[in-house]
């Protein structure tokens, strides 16, 4: 600030220096010439009182022929320091007398020519002289006039004499009648002149240059405070005090103040955005925490759902990516720290590619990690997945007004299954305490499964979907069982605290455990688990996949193509596994009541719904499908026109490239879920627009609503509000949508899904750091 405030008042400064020093330097030639004026009007002066007091004698001696008489009134008349010289001069010009010092080269004639001059100055070898020549009046003499002579000896003028001698000549004359007698020739030393000049020079520059700094200090004294009130007011504008308060209240400026106080703050938010977060964190990142905290330990990942599935196809064996919220989340996570990844394999071709011991390094052509297969038979997927997940847990935990069934044979199944998974682990574990990372619904037991055999591991399990509250998990027949299984992991995380709270208080209700509100654990036949919220999220996209991007231009012009849209339209996206949570069929209905409120939308408005078949051996799901086709029928036929569909509804599983590709395509996204964990379609949709153009409606019941605020949150179950916000989506300003975009993208960068296993990560290095202090203390007692 110092510094800024410096160069400021220097960028003043030398423009003032260098007007006073050219001013110093016209302004002393034009002292010097003035001055010489007025010293030349005095010597003139002083010339006359010499000529006026000499005349009588001059005018006597002239008169009586005498005048070598006055040689010695002249020599006295020289002593005076100033008068150089004297000669006394005829009327016809001859030179009649003379001191010593009177130059031998001055005649009367060029004294009288000089002395008419404006500038009267002789230069001598000693220096110059000023030439007065004044007229001596007197009585007639008696006899013809004759001349008095001063003695001319100008080699007397001493060499060290200061040069300015006044010569003045004077006519001597009777003092009877008066006539012209003669003329005094003065030479009068200007010496005193030169030295009074440089006196005077030197006054003037001091005086310039004092004046100089005088203007400097006044200058920086000023810009200093001027500086100071600047940044004070300034000050008092963003704490709200008004322009010019205290000294006065200026409630006219007070609409500038808020304006520049609103444009401050948004150039500050701009500036952090550009910043990220202080310390992102990054697979790199990850990877050293799991270096440092869990000192290299072997990480085990154990899901459901498998990251790659092996098909048998027409040209040979394909690689696919499941429609699954939880492989996108985990899937960076163990690239990142390698390991082991332990799921079923449940493509056509994946026996085909694994070794002997049921083992692929994928992904395919990096080779990160191990792909572990788990084989189930028909029987075993139909009564631990379809049954007791899909058809009990799944609608229980969501509360999604789907009955949950729950049947003996499926809960046998789903505990066979969740040891076989147990009996995976164990086998792939190389050491006694390895990072377990069970994930989700399908594997309640196999948390105290892996316990019972590796009792030192640590074992975390996130639960992705929904916790309900104890009355509604209460249906369950086998809940203590449930609760049990899961308490044998170390960490148990849930997407939000509100889920953390309904699982405490499940197994208060249900399980005599000891429960730390204060710290967030509960203590099961004395083993704890910390419960804790771990909001998931996916990966933030590098510069290589965002420069893999088409300009959002290109995309919505595939889009137009591909689907035979009006090249102007609104274009709405959805992308959603078919599932009954999801809140598809609310979301028609809130499409239709659009066109129905805002007839204008008809023909401009475009809804795009992507729907991932999932579960489909299920009636429910069947059905489910079977509706939303029906409600998307019945709204294009009622408003559906030739060259216009406002529904397209896409029942397929689309690659990752091709839904990036949609959402970049699409002015508005659409995630009303009925009830959900996190939701990761809309954190992916923030990702994929990087332009920070397009709107994100998001329903208030799933997990990300409480990150992403800057979306249009709405309660799916209320059709108006729902078709109100696809209103205000498509017709939101491109300033409005700007602001909303950079903040929701802000977020979900900073919170990654390497920050969402980092944490769950360093907290099991903790939770294991106290677990071996303890061991040691309690060694200690018991002695050796
Ligand atoms: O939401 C829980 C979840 O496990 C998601 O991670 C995933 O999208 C889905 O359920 C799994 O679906 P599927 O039954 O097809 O594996």
């Amino acid at each position: 600030m110092l510094l800024k405030t410096v160069r400021l008042q220097l960028r003043f400064l030398v423009p003032l220096m260098v007007t006073l020093v050219v001013a110093a330097y016209l302004a002393v030639p034009v002292m010097d010439q003035v001055t010489l004026r007025w010293f030349s009007r005095d010597l003139n002066s002083r010339g006359l009182l010499v000529a006026n007091a000499l005349s009588d004698s001059v005018g006597e001696a002239m008169a009586t022929r005498g005048t070598s008489r006055l040689r010695p009134l002249f020599d006295r008349a020289v002593q005076d320091e100033r008068l150089f010289a004297i000669g006394l001069c005829s009327t016809d010009e001859k030179l009649l007398e003379r001191t010593e010092s009177f130059p031998k080269t001055l005649t009367c004639t060029s004294a009288a020519d000089l002395a008419r001059k404006a500038e009267t100055q002789l230069p001598l070898a000693g220096g110059t002289v000023h030439v007065g020549v004044h007229d001596v009046m007197g009585q007639p003499p008696l006899r013809a006039p004759g001349a008095v002579l001063i003695n001319p000896a100008p080699e007397v003028i001493p060499e060290d004499a200061v040069a300015a001698i006044h010569a003045a000549a004077s006519d001597a004359q009777a003092a009877a009648a008066p006539v012209l007698m003669g003329r005094l020739v003065l030479l009068h030393d200007m010496s005193f002149i030169e030295r009074r000049s440089q006196d005077t020079r030197r006054y003037l520059i001091g005086l310039i240059a004092a004046l100089g700094l005088v203007i400097a200090l006044i200058t920086m004294v000023v810009a200093q405070l001027s500086w100071r009130g600047w940044v004070n007011g300034v000050r008092a504008i963003m704490r709200g005090e008004g322009l010019l308060s205290p000294l006065m209240p200026a409630p006219e400026l007070e609409p500038f103040a808020a304006d520049l106080r609103a444009r401050l703050r948004d150039m500050e938010d701009e500036f952090r955005r550009s910043q990220g977060p202080e310390t992102e964190w990054t697979a790199e990142r990850l990877k050293t925490l799991l270096q440092t905290q869990l000192s290299g330990d072997q990480v085990i990942v154990v899901s459901n759902r498998e990251p790659y599935i092996h098909e048998r196809g027409a040209d040979g064996i394909v690689v696919k990516r499941p429609a699954s919220g939880l492989v996108t989340a985990v899937e960076p996570v163990m690239r990142a720290c390698s390991g082991t990844w332990v799921a079923h394999g449940s493509g056509s071709a994946d026996r085909d590619v694994v070794d002997s011991s049921d083992r692929v390094l994928v992904p395919p052509g990096q080779k990160d990690y191990w792909l572990r297969r788990v084989w189930l038979t028909p029987e075993e997927e139909q009564g631990y997945y379809y049954g007791f997940a899909n058809e009990g847990m799944w609608p229980l935990c969501h509360v999604a007004h789907v009955r949950p069934v729950f049947r003996e044979s499926d809960w046998e199944a789903y505990r066979a299954v969740n040891q076989r998974f147990a009996d995976a682990v164990v086998a792939e574990a190389r050491g006694e305490d390895p990072v377990v990372l069970v994930q989700d619904y399908h594997f309640a037991l196999l948390p105290a499964m892996i316990r019972e055999k590796l009792p030192q591991a640590t074992i975390l399990t996130f639960w992705h979907i929904p916790w309900p509250n104890p009355e509604s998990f209460g249906i369950c027949p086998w809940r203590r069982e449930i609760l049990q299984g899961m308490l044998g992991s170390t960490i148990l995380g849930f997407h939000t605290r509100y889920h953390c709270k309904n699982f405490i208080e499940t197994v208060d209700r249900y399980l005599e455990a000891r429960i730390e509100h204060e710290h967030s654990t509960i203590a099961f036949h004395e083993k704890e688990t910390l419960v804790e919220s771990y909001p998931i999220s996916i990966e933030w996209p590098g510069v290589a996949e965002v420069s893999s991007w088409a300009p959002v231009a290109v995309c919505r012009q595939r889009a137009v193509e591909r689907l035979g849209l009006p090249t102007d339209a609104c274009i709405a996206v959805g992308v959603d596994r078919f599932d009954y949570t999801k809140g598809i069929l609310e979301r028609l209905n809130a499409v239709e009541r659009m066109l129905e409120k805002w007839p204008a939308w008809v023909g401009r408005f475009v809804f795009i719904q992507v729907a991932a078949p999932t579960r489909s051996a299920l009636d429910e799901y069947r059905s489910f499908q079977e509706r939303v086709e029906r409600v998307t029928e019945r709204i294009n036929l009622r408003y559906g026109r030739p060259g216009y569909q406002p529904v397209h509804l896409l029942a397929q599983h689309h690659e990752h490239g091709a839904v990036m590709e949609l959402f970049r395509a699409a002015d508005v996204c659409v995630v009303t879920s009925l009830h959900d964990g996190m939701n990761l379609v809309c954190k992916e949709f923030v990702a994929a627009r990087d332009d920070l153009q397009g709107v994100l409606i998001l329903s208030r019941f799933a997990g990300a609503a409480r990150e992403l605020s800057e979306a249009l949150i709405v309660n799916p179950y209320h059709v108006e509000e729902t078709a109100d916000a696809l209103n205000r989506a498509a017709t939101m300003p491109a300033a409005e949508q700007r602001e909303r975009m950079a903040s929701l993208r802000s977020t979900v960068r900073e919170f990654s899904v390497f920050r969402w296993a980092g944490r769950m990560l360093a907290d099991a290095g903790r939770w294991r750091l106290r677990s071996r202090i303890e061991a040691r203390v309690r060694r200690h007692q018991t002695g050796p």
